[in-house]
């Protein structure tokens, strides 16, 4: 028994239930089809009996985190959820299962599709233990998906890359693969090659077990759709040359030393690779299955003390992401945190390592876009909504004794600068009040000096549609009119209080405190940068953290 009163669930049945679980997150540039794939996957793990519920043709993007109505309006996902579902591995028609094992549960934590809240797709990855890299076949890498396999390959999350949209004409396989070999140096290895080209999509060759596994078609692809094993000799007979070009494939990537290797995809070297159509439900159990098999379940970490904190051991969990409005029927605040050890109970008495203060879990739920459910008991790598979080951050540690702090999520490199000014008279205490819960939810940076005083701080931004993110909310939680007056200035630095007064002095820079007591100088553009580093060797210019780094 805990001090609370909570029985601990024995480390065998939280190892049983590690070892279960698998945690990840899609990564890709918009339209490459990630909604659609959130939904196929649903559907294979029969969570839904037909495609359309996540998201379909027209009118039917609902459930999909559209919280805001600025969301709605651009069709954008602004905020992070997280969908769990069980699966039991099936056999290749899709029908029975191939096991009776318990089935595994899979998380898929969902990230923000704009480039401008990278700031919340990374604190996002920190939540995860492996990455689906989802191309459009027909594009090949864009910028976004670049930008984000940066951060999982700094992280070290591996990555299960997927070409998607293969009923569509797009690039060969080998092309895609030379590009993603060339350009990021990751080396995939198919883990089954397409039979038909891009545009002709009738199966995949298992490299495995040489085998041609034949899909078929279903109505407007809103069920799982079929599949038949036939030998090598019967898809000679039944595709003809589509089958051989796949067996040379096949054969070729395997004379390259393209085949999966499980301490080389662990390592970030090596990503199996599969093809999909998510609209047609084609490839998408071979994707469920490589998650099982080759994903890493759930680890336990290391605290700033250098501790280890293994996942049999007490509780213990990060906050990766604190969101409010979801629904503005009851205002709250909803923060997500990543279970990294033990057993959580809802109603479970826990610590907040930054404050030492208690936090009651009454209200976990599981949350994914607005549907809630209430979260009883969970384990690690799973991912829990505690509502009414107002003294949570991203990147703060809950525990229960022995104390664990995990280090702080580091925050990006902003490149945006605006002044936020309250155009409504009498609101400023709210003002105040809302500025400090943006802030703390970590929604935008928030920079401060004497100068401009506390009327008007500076926001911050990765990117600009964060500071929309703030004047809407801005309006409808706290009734106060803000505008947003861009500033001049391009990038920041880290600096000192020894450095800060000659930095003030000069022209084309300004100093501001930020509210984690970071000091930052700002700078108009990187030659004002260059000429004051070389004009004043001695002051403290230190870059920030940026993803990629
Ligand atoms: P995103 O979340 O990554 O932004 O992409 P989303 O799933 O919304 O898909 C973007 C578009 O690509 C959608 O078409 C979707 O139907 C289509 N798509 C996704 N996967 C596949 C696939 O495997 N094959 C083909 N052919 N298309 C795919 P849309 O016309 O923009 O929207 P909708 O009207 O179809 O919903």
């Amino acid at each position: 028994m805990s001090s609370e009163g909570i029985s601990a669930a024995s480390a065998s049945t939280i190892a049983r239930e590690v070892k279960r679980r698998r945690t990840f997150a899609i990564i890709s540039h918009p339209d490459a089809g990630k909604s659609t794939m959130t939904e196929a996957l649903a559907l294979h793990a029969r969570m839904i009996s037909e495609a359309g519920a996540v998201h379909g043709k027209g009118g039917r993007r609902s459930t999909v985190s559209d919280w805001m109505e600025m969301e709605k309006a651009r069709g954008i996902s602004v905020s992070s959820t997280a969908l769990q579902f069980n699966y039991t591995p099936t056999g290749p028609d899709g029908r029975e299962p191939v096991s009776d094992d318990e089935p595994n549960v899979i998380n898929l934590v969902d990230t923000p599709g704009h480039s401008d809240f990278s700031e919340d797709t990374y604190r996002v990855l920190t939540a995860v233990d492996a990455a689906v890299m989802l191309i459009d076949a027909a594009k090949g890498l864009e910028p976004q998906t670049l930008k984000l396999f940066q951060v999982c390959r700094h992280r070290g999350i591996p990555v299960i890359t997927v070409i998607n949209k293969w009923d569509r004409p797009g690039r060969s396989p080998l092309e895609l693969i030379d590009e993603i070999t060339e350009r990021i140096g990751l080396i995939p290895t198919p883990l089954y090659v397409p039979v038909g080209i891009a545009g002709d999509y009738r199966g995949l060759l298992d490299r495995r077990t040489g085998d041609f596994v034949k899909f078929t078609r279903t109505a407007g692809g809103s069920t799982i759709a079929p599949e038949t094993v036939l030998s090598p000799a019967e898809a000679l007979a039944s595709e003809g040359d589509a089958w051989t070009a796949a067996v040379e494939e096949s054969e070729l990537l395997g004379e390259m030393g393209q085949d999966h290797d499980q301490e080389m995809f662990l390592a970030g070297q090596t990503s199996p690779m599969i093809f999909t159509s998510a609209m047609l439900n084609f490839g998408v159990r071979q994707l469920l299955e490589a998650l099982v098999e080759f994903a890493p379940a759930p680890a336990g970490r290391t605290g700033i003390d250098d501790v280890e904190r293994a996942v049999t051991d007490p509780f213990s969990a990060v906050v990766f992401k604190v969101q409010a409005g979801m629904d503005s029927s009851h205002r709250d605040r909803l923060a997500y945190m990543r279970i990294v050890s033990g057993e959580f109970e809802r109603g479970m008495v826990v610590t907040h390592a930054q404050t030492g203060k208690p936090f009651a879990t009454k209200y976990a739920q599981a949350v994914f876009g607005r549907d809630r459910s209430t979260v009883d008991t969970a384990y690690p790598g799973d991912v829990v909504g505690l509502v009414n979080a107002m003294a949570l951050a991203p990147g703060d540690t809950l525990f229960t004794d022995p104390k664990v702090q995990y280090p702080p999520i580091p925050s990006f490199a902003p490149e945006h600068f605006s002044a936020l000014r309250v155009t409504t008279a009498d609101k400023y205490k709210q003002f105040r009040k809302a500025i400090d819960q943006l802030d703390a939810e970590g929604v935008v940076q928030v920079l401060r000096n004497d100068l401009r005083g506390d009327a008007s701080p500076v926001l911050a931004a990765v990117g600009p549609m964060q500071f929309e993110v703030v004047t809407a909310r801005m309006k409808t939680e706290f009734n106060v009119d803000t505008v947003i007056e861009p500033l001049g200035y391009s990038l920041a630095r880290r600096t000192d209080e020894a450095s800060a007064p000659e930095l003030a002095r000069q022209r084309g820079v300004e100093v501001f405190h930020r509210s984690d007591g970071a000091i930052l100088a700002l700078f108009s553009d990187k030659w004002r940068l260059q000429f004051i580093e070389k004009e004043f060797p001695s002051l403290t210019l230190a870059p920030l953290v940026a993803a990629a780094d």
